[in-house]
């Protein structure tokens, strides 16, 4: 059954149950909590239907009526939407101590994944020892600067399969290229090793992480009627047990051949992420086998489709802007050289093109409603509460077009950072793809690097046409809605060797 046809049925079947909770409600009173304006919710299903297709277009439309501090009711989940800058500084800011737990879907919390999931613990001794290690090891400038040759490997091959398709005069879809590449950048950051060959052959693991994504981006009846836990209606819990389940073995496999090289005597250079966290666990308890499965699980299902769907985007405002183009291939030009590859110790001395994923990130957000946050306790927010164990969203998709802000929101504008102080570390809360507060991304580094290293290098490497003909005017930019924001229609280059 399709999410629509499952809400509905169970409006249907929940109707006579509703008659009753109502007698009931009035006999128990219920705390008076003074939320946040809102729609006003319908029996059982809330505001669920007013969702539609795209929940951040529709949400952006209702706070324009209700404001930017909103409650909503969505089947049986308290939900307050925050769209302003002031009242996401509030959120991930001035409140974020108590505002900084997750509300954990049903797709992620399979083999009790959110025990153990860096991105979905509560705010716990586990948690905070996880983010110190993300943070002073894993993703250091140390540790990222020593491992920047193997991504650097692995853009020059990128580059030579880019090499051929051009010698043909072949289209190439930009974001499954760089959805494998942005796989092998990350195990080769953490495993030393390709997980996809470039021939395609190796395609389960891509398969693996793209269902695990596309399942937890699936709104999931279950997750709004909780008593529908149990039925698991859609079967979303069945095939992501399955996913995840598959997805672990495959580390756990790759530990254990580690583990044998290491106790041999090594010719192994000891400097991947998987060695940092096998000497961790020599002095930490904590850090075993099956934290290392679970940690790797996170960072590759939250760094794929995210830098992914990033540069897809990239690309195609790019191309969609000849003149913006233009100027940041000149920049390139002068600065690395015509036609060659940028590297990671180069991307400090490319201010535009900086500006160009600033600026991508703003207009196509990736995770636009950020991680579900959940409130640990009654919090008071601007003379309203919000109640303990309520579902937080941050629609940073329209926080970054909000024209009290952004002069001319909906246009694609690098120049509007150049010479600006804003940045999306978490500071300046119009610009926040990566969130805030102690729950911030913690591979922002890493993403920044890949991000600049693969944009840079196809601008300075290639010229770039659109396929068949087609005019830049006639590109689809419709996104499509799941845990990030994607682009409907893939989009199809044809690369052409310099002239
Ligand atoms: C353009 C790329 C990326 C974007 C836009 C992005 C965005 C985000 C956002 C919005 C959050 C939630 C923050 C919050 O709740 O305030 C997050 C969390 C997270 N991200 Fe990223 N991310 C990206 C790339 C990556 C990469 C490359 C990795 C690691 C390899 C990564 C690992 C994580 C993890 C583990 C969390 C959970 C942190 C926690 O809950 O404590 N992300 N990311
Ligand atoms: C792991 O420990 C070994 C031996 O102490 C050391 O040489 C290596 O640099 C460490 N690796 C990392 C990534 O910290
Ligand atoms: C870019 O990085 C490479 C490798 O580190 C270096 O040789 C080159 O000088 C750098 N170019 C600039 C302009 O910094």
């Amino acid at each position: 059954m399709d999410f629509v046809t499952c809400t509905l049925v169970l409006l249907l079947t929940c109707a006579s149950v509703h008659a009753l909770s109502l007698l009931l409600s009035r006999i128990i009173a219920k705390p008076n909590y003074n939320l946040p304006p809102g729609p006003s919710p319908i029996p059982i299903i809330g505001n669920l239907l007013e969702l539609g297709e795209k929940p951040h277009k529709s949400l952006a439309k209702l706070a324009k009526i209700h404001g930017p501090l909103m409650s909503l009711k969505l089947g049986q989940i308290t939900t307050i939407v925050i769209s302003s800058a002031t009242m996401a500084k509030e959120v991930l800011q001035t409140n974020d101590q108590f505002l900084s737990n997750r509300n954990v879907p049903q797709s992620v919390s399979v083999l009790n994944h959110d025990h153990y999931s860096l991105a979905f613990l509560p705010i716990s001794p586990l948690w905070k020892e996880l983010r110190k290690i993300c943070n002073t090891q894993l993703f250091s400038h140390k540790s990222l600067d020593s491992s920047q040759d193997v991504r650097c490997k692995k853009m020059q091959q990128f580059l030579n399969d880019i090499h051929q398709s051009s010698q043909i005069g072949e289209a190439i879809d930009i974001g499954t290229s760089v959805f494998k590449t942005t796989i092998n950048f990350l195990s080769n950051t953490i495993f030393s090793m390709d997980l996809i060959s470039s021939n395609g052959a190796a395609g389960e693991f891509k398969d693996l992480v793209t269902d695990i994504t596309k399942l937890a981006g699936t709104p999931n009846v279950a997750d709004f009627f909780p008593l529908l836990k149990m039925l698991d209606p859609q079967g979303i819990k069945r095939r992501q047990t399955k996913n995840v389940r598959k997805i672990l073995d495959i580390f756990e496999d790759l530990i254990n051949q580690r583990l044998k090289i290491r106790e041999g005597t090594g010719v192994y250079n000891n400097k991947d992420m998987l060695d940092a966290m096998l000497n961790i666990s020599k002095e930490n308890e904590f850090m075993d086998k099956n934290i290392i499965q679970r940690l790797s699980h996170d960072l590759f299902v939250a760094g794929t489709d995210t830098t992914t769907s990033t540069l897809e985007w990239a690309m195609t405002e790019l191309i969609r802007n000849p003149e913006i183009m233009k100027k940041a291939k000149k920049e390139l030009e002068q600065i690395i050289g015509r036609g060659v590859p940028v590297e990671e110790s180069n991307i400090s001395k490319l201010p535009y093109l900086e500006a160009t994923i600033k600026e991508t990130l703003r207009l196509h957000p990736p995770v636009p409603f950020l991680l579900p946050r959940k409130a640990e306790r009654d919090v008071e927010i601007c003379g309203y509460s919000i109640p303990k164990d309520a579902q937080i969203l941050v629609n940073v998709w329209t926080i970054c077009r909000d024209p009290t802000l952004w002069e001319n929101p909906s246009l694609f504008s690098p120049e509007r950072f150049l010479g600006s102080e804003i940045e999306f570390k978490g500071r300046n809360f119009e610009l926040v793809p990566f969130g805030g507060g102690r729950r911030i991304c913690p591979g922002l580094q890493l993403a920044n690097r890949m991000l600049m290293l693969m944009l840079g290098s196809l601008v300075n490497s290639f010229d770039w046409e659109l396929v068949d003909g087609m005019k830049f005017e006639d590109i689809n930019m419709d996104d499509k809605f799941g845990i990030t924001l994607q682009k409907a229609q893939p989009l199809r280059i044809v690369p052409l060797k310099l002239k």
